[in-house]
């Protein structure tokens, strides 16, 4: 914790320059884990969920989602040179400053609409912010201007631990991409970095503990989303 305790100045300031979708009636969601933390099924019971509510709901994924994006994705997790942690990083950037102008911010326009996301920000706090070792701050930097500095409304952290991440990488059995190639030390950095940015950001991040069955974890997300949403 002491890196983080001493850059909490600086990451309380940094804090200042971002802002929350403001379309009444519009909510932006995102979704964050480590391999195997279950998000693609809660992020289909989140689109469920808001469309029995009426909402009209987009959801998308990162890096992606828009032409441009799809050919970053490809780039980076199809790359076999390893990147240089700031070049990886802004390949993730661009692929989101991208989606946002493209995808995301004009379908928030109209009242009534919801944007789920698969992976934002805080992937890149704890992927590239602390398992690449760019830093929190440096991260949160250039998130400041605008299209980056959009922060959803509420982030769904699925903690698991990376005993059960592996267990399930392995039931899947599919090709390792870019990511997971890396060491064992890589993902104890990238869990401990989700943590840390999780209580960075307690009034945005809800961590549920993603080993309980599916249907305890939705039921948790759907408590949150009828707080939420009413
Ligand atoms: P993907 O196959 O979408 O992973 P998953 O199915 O686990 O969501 O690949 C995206 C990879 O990119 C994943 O390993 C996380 C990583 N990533 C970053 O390192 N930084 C980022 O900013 C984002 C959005 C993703």
């Amino acid at each position: 914790m002491g890196p983080i305790i001493v850059g909490v100045n600086t990451i309380q300031e940094l804090k200042k320059s971002y802002r929350t979708p403001e379309t009444p009636g519009s909510f932006f969601f995102s979704l964050e884990g480590i391999e195997g933390s279950g998000k693609t099924t809660q992020i289909k019971a989140l689109e469920d969920y808001v469309t029995s509510k009426g909402l009209r709901c987009l959801t998308l994924r990162e890096p992606g989602g828009t032409t441009f994006g799809e050919k970053l994705r490809e780039a980076i997790l199809g790359s076999e040179a390893p990147l240089h942690p700031l070049a990886e990083c802004h390949l993730f950037l661009a692929s989101r400053a991208q989606l946002l102008n493209e995808k995301i911010l004009p379908f928030l326009l109209q009242p009534g609409s919801v944007v789920i996301l698969d992976r934002y920000i805080d992937s890149t706090l704890a992927y590239q912010g602390k398992a690449r070792r760019l830093g929190y701050s440096t991260i949160l930097e250039l998130h400041r201007h605008d299209p980056l500095n959009l922060l959803p409304h509420r982030t769904y952290f699925l903690d698991i631990d990376l005993e059960t991440s592996m267990q399930r990488q392995l039931t899947r059995g599919n090709k390792k991409d870019y990511f997971e190639s890396q060491k064992q030390e890589f993902y104890q950095n990238l869990l401990d970095g989700y943590r840390e940015v999780a209580e960075l950001f307690p009034e945005r991040i809800l961590k549920i503990d993603g080993s309980g069955t599916v249907a305890s974890i939705t039921e948790k997300i759907h408590h949150d989303l009828k707080r939420l949403l009413s």
